[in-house]
């Protein structure tokens, strides 16, 4: 599916993100080095560092928070309505055109 994801430069990308690997968006992230190294992911993808944090810009049907993505965006910097954890969010056929931001670098 098509991915659009604006980096913390402000930089648009659109990227074509498998939806039979099981990825989430951070992962999607990292594999275009979107972002650099150790400034993604930090956590590994289990809702404890919000380093992947993002902002949805477009209408999507997301999957709800789980109480560790709540938890964890309580605690995180930059946070806004549009908040998302990208490591909670499977990439799936529905998300096809997805837009997001990535919340800046130390949320
Ligand atoms: Fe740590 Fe998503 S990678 S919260």
């Amino acid at each position: 599916i098509l991915i659009r994801i604006r980096d913390r430069e402000g930089k648009l990308h659109e990227v074509d993100a498998s939806t039979d690997m099981n990825m989430n968006l951070m992962e999607v992230v990292r594999s275009y080095e979107l972002a650099p190294e150790g400034t993604i992911g930090i956590c590994g993808g289990i809702a404890m560092c919000a380093s992947c944090q993002c902002y949805i810009c477009s209408d999507h049907p997301l999957p709800e928070k789980t109480e560790d993505e709540e938890a964890m965006l309580s605690e995180a910097f930059y946070v806004n309505d549009k908040s998302r954890l990208g490591c909670q969010i499977r990439i799936t056929e529905d998300l096809h055109g997805l837009e997001v931001e990535l919340a800046p670098e130390g949320a």
